[in-house]
């Protein structure tokens, strides 16, 4: 595997990860938490996040995919990556959210139609609360008028792999969060 810059090392994200469940027991006042992971990039952060949190915790997956373009890393293409805000839902929660207190667990928040779609999605449901976190934000990339009660990290807009994220479907399993340098991707398939 190519060396790549590391950007967030497994260390400083843990540390944050910690924080960010401290804040969310806190937040929580000892009420029980469905946590909906986004796949697959969230699967990582998810499974991290929940062991650091002090309430009763259960979790749900959905799966999405975008219409168009994927992001890919090279300079030529970025006007290509910009989704077109056409999310598909591929895979739905297993059970009601209504009454409940939802935690929606994002990996990166880059434009924001991901996250406008799965807010209106799972609001829908009528849960008691809910909240928003997102390991990375990108916040110069937003397109639509949205954001997360819970950041780890806002990062400036560069392409990034590693703890879930990935480019292709490579790189999830790198333990940093590392910069992908233009053209390091190879081909974008
Ligand atoms: P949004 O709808 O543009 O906010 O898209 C968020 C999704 O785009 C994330 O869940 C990722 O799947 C993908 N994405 C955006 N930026 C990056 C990146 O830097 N690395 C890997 N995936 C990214
Ligand atoms: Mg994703």
């Amino acid at each position: 595997m190519t060396e790549l810059k590391v950007l967030l090392s497994r260390e400083k994200i843990a540390e944050r990860v910690a924080e960010m469940g401290r804040q969310i027991s806190a937040d929580a006042k000892a009420e029980p938490i469905i946590f909906v992971g986004v796949l697959k990039g969230a699967a990582i952060f998810l499974s991290d996040l929940v062991r650091q949190v002090e309430v009763d915790a259960t979790f749900e997956f959905v799966g999405v995919s975008t219409y168009g373009n994927r992001p890919t890393p090279t300079q030529e293409l970025r006007h290509a990556w910009d989704s077109t805000g056409e999310v598909r839902l591929t895979k739905d929660v297993d059970q009601s959210l209504r009454g409940k207190n939802v935690v929606l667990v994002e990996d990166i928040l880059d434009t924001g139609f991901t996250l406008t779609f799965l807010k209106r999605l799972l609001q829908g449901h009528q849960p008691k609360s809910f909240r928003v976190a997102v390991l990375l934000d990108k916040p110069s990339r937003r397109k639509m008028p949205v954001a997360a009660d819970y950041v780890g990290f806002e990062i400036p807009d560069e392409f990034v792999v590693g703890y879930g994220l990935d480019y292709a479907e490579r790189y999830r399993n790198l333990p940093d969060i590392c910069v992908l340098p233009n053209g390091a991707g190879g081909n974008a398939s």
